[in-house]
């Protein structure tokens, strides 16, 4: 092991967050992006900071993945960190063949190439998505697995592939099932961007508080929840991040395939994520009451005692350091 990494989708706010603290923590990373879902602004930032240890190729693996053939040839690697995928629900449904394509070929390319050069530990970006519209909650990574979209079609799918890999003993793997990242790191370098029409709320509220949209649409308030608006198991990014690290720790001894919740274990209604922005940033967020989108589920938190037990992570942020970062990171205050 020679603290090297390879990165995929290290030009997105997760990815690229990541890459940004993997560097900062002194390993060297192979980072590739297609530029798909993304822009070249963040890799830039990146190879200015880490000008020695960052090596970035652009490339669509789900069409090739020659360069990066090329780019490892000789090097040995601790793990791959698989970030790389299309991730819009709504979009998913429409668009179902553009997910399968990108998001499960850009996998068995990966696999492949990474089966040929004998890189064995596999840290992916799963979602808690696969566990659908779930009437146990909190949820544990034993719940039933359900699809809801395509999108969430394709994780569980690649799941799958991850499984019937490792148990052919190609890879040993830790998927990482993602409850709702928002915030921003620390140098607040990277984050999302509120200017690229996104779907999530953070992002949202963030184009309210910039005066770029008029008002906050609430998808629903008539949800079985504790004021009618969806509950969510928000996470800040860098304690999603450090969960990766503790991942990477993990799967060195690791024989096979395992998954984990990766959430705090306490739920947060749209409403309350508003309110909380409204007060620590002294902001008002002007927001109506919408239907409710489709495909949205009333209520998705995690159990993350497994993370806790098994990889010794847990959360050290709160809401408030959610939405503070968040709008910080923006506004670059
Ligand atoms: C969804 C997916 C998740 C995926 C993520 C990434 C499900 C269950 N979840 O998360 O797997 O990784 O997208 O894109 O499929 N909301 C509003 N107004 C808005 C935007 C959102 O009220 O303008 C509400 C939603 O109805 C929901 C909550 O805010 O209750 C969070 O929505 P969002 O940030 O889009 O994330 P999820 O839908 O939970």
């Amino acid at each position: 092991m020679n603290n090297t990494l390879i990165v995929t989708g290290c030009a997105g706010f997760i990815g690229g967050t990541f890459t940004f603290k993997a560097l900062s923590m002194g390993y060297k990373v192979i980072g590739v992006d297609s530029f798909i879902n993304s822009n070249p602004s963040t890799v830039n930032k990146i190879a200015q900071k880490f000008p020695e240890k960052f090596i970035f190729i652009e490339e669509d693996l789900a069409k090739s993945t020659n360069q990066l053939k090329q780019s490892i040839n000789g090097i040995d690697f601790d793990a791959v960190i698989h970030f790389a995928g299309l991730k819009a629900v709504g979009e998913s449904e429409h668009e179902p063949l553009k997910y399968w394509e990108n998001n499960l070929i850009s996998s068995t390319n990966l696999l492949s190439l990474m089966n040929a050069h004998k890189v064995k530990k596999f840290i992916f970006s799963s979602s808690a998505t696969v566990y659908g519209d779930s009437t146990v909650q909190p949820i544990l990574e034993s719940n039933n697995i359900q699809s809801t979209s395509a999108y969430g079609s394709t994780k569980i799918a690649i799941e799958q592939l991850l499984k019937d890999c490792a148990r052919a003993g190609l890879v040993d793997v830790i998927s990482l099932r993602y409850f709702n990242p928002v915030g921003a790191h620390q140098e607040m370098i990277i984050h999302e961007d509120p200017y690229d029409m996104p779907n999530n709320l953070m992002p949202r509220i963030i184009r309210v508080a910039l005066n770029l949209d008029k008002k906050l649409h609430i998808f629903g308030d008539d949800y079985d929840t504790r004021d009618g608006t969806g509950e969510r198991d928000y996470i800040h990014i860098d304690d999603l991040v450090e969960g990766h690290f503790k991942a990477i720790e993990y799967v060195k001894n690791l024989k096979g395939f395992e998954a984990f919740n990766l959430g705090t274990g306490q739920s947060v209604t749209v409403k309350e994520i508003i309110t909380c922005f409204e007060e620590v940033n002294g902001i008002p967020i002007s927001h109506e009451y919408a239907d409710r989108r489709s495909g949205d589920v009333a209520k998705c938190f995690a159990d993350p005692s497994k993370a806790s037990d098994l990889l010794g992570w847990s959360t050290r942020k709160s809401l408030e350091d959610m939405c503070l970062d968040s709008w910080r990171a923006v506004k670059k205050i």
